[in-house]
């Protein structure tokens, strides 16, 4: 565990991000997983500042809605939020999205992929994979694939859209995978699951993700990015995460917890720094107001083999089910 990680667990409820409240107007932002939590204050907080059209992706239209209407309620601008169907344990679901946004949206300038999850017990998807790394890795690796040629085109002389993936410190903490050689692999079979574990895990995965997308993202005559492509942490805050962490220790564990966590409000202001950084952020991980160093597990030759080792399982996952993959992954 890194010196940083401990100093920011230890401040995280009072020393919160900086309310940053740039201007989105004219840009059109999706949000996934913006019922609840985080990204439903991140969506607020972009139709707050402007935003002309915040698509709200959730797996629940009657929650997405729920969430409209408190937005709306707010910000009285109902025209501006429309609520999308989004399941991301879902390929076709995923498909059909994408679709819908690349053949629907003028433009799609912020993409805030947001949806994640932490499973409390080992739980295969209809594809074959652990529910977590489904969801936070498979699926929102092939979500911002598809949705990368349109953000390309969206690009502008003043403006480089942004693709800004949700992850998190708990990448830290990963100190060893339980397998160098098939870690994907390894972390899709239920000897090798314990739910935080496998939550961090799935968040050094996302980072790796966020590197292999950088060079995909360039712009093939100049090398200068189409996209900028980001990962951020929030901090610990108070939200649905734990969920379905039920069993009488985890309830235990989540009100000493709960003393240290901040606002859903506060971490979603993160996301709202985050996407408004540029370039000095492209390929990079951003918390509580600064640009941090990669985790451990990514750094120095290691960390480069298994970037690249998690990058090839990850797209061969995803090439089995959904081919197109080959292509947008330039492979
Ligand atoms: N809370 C923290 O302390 C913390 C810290 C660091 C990073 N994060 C990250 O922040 C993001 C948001 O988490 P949160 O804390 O706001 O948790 P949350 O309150 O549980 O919200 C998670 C959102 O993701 C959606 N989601 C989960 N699985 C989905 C699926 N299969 N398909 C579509 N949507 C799905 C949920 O939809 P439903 O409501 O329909 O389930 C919900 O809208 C996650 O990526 C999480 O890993 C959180």
């Amino acid at each position: 565990m890194t010196s940083t990680y401990i100093m920011d667990f230890l401040k995280n409820k009072w020393v919160v991000p900086k309310d940053t409240r740039p201007s989105f107007k004219g840009r059109t932002v999706i949000v996934t997983g913006a019922n609840v939590g985080l990204g439903y204050w991140a969506a607020l907080k972009f139709v707050q500042f402007g935003a002309t059209k915040v698509i709200l992706a959730c797996r629940t239209i009657s929650k997405g809605e729920d969430a409209k209407r408190r937005i709306d309620a707010q910000t009285k601008r109902p025209e501006t939020t429309e609520v999308w169907q989004l399941d991301m344990s879902n390929y076709e679901s995923i498909k059909a999205f994408a679709n819908r946004a690349n053949t629907h949206l003028e433009s799609l300038d912020i993409a805030c992929l947001n949806a994640g999850m932490m499973s409390m017990s080992f739980k295969r998807t209809d594809a074959g994979y652990e529910e977590t790394m489904q969801v936070n890795v498979l699926s929102t690796t092939y979500l911002a694939l598809l949705l990368i040629p349109k953000m390309r085109a969206s690009k502008t002389a003043s403006f480089t859209p942004v693709l800004e993936i949700v992850g998190s410190s708990n990448a830290d903490i990963v100190s060893k995978l339980v397998s160098d050689t098939e870690p994907f692999a390894a972390y899709n079979k239920p000897e090798n699951f314990s739910s935080a574990g496998q939550y961090s895990t799935s968040k050094l995965f996302v980072n790796y993700v966020e590197q292999a997308l950088v060079p995909l993202v360039a712009n093939k005559e100049t090398g200068k990015p189409d996209v900028f492509v980001t990962v951020v942490c929030p901090g610990a805050c108070k939200s649905e995460l734990a969920r379905n962490a039920t069993a009488w220790y985890f309830v235990i564990f989540k009100a000493i917890f709960s003393l240290i966590q901040r606002s859903s409000e506060e971490g979603s202001r993160t996301y709202i720094s985050g996407v408004d950084q540029g370039e000095k952020l492209h390929g990079g991980f951003w918390k509580d107001d600064t640009i941090r160093p990669p985790a451990p597990l990514q750094q120095g030759e290691k960390g480069k083999k298994l970037q690249k080792i998690v990058w090839r399982e990850v797209t061969d996952a995803l090439i089995k089910d959904v081919p197109e993959v080959k292509q947008l992954a330039a492979l």
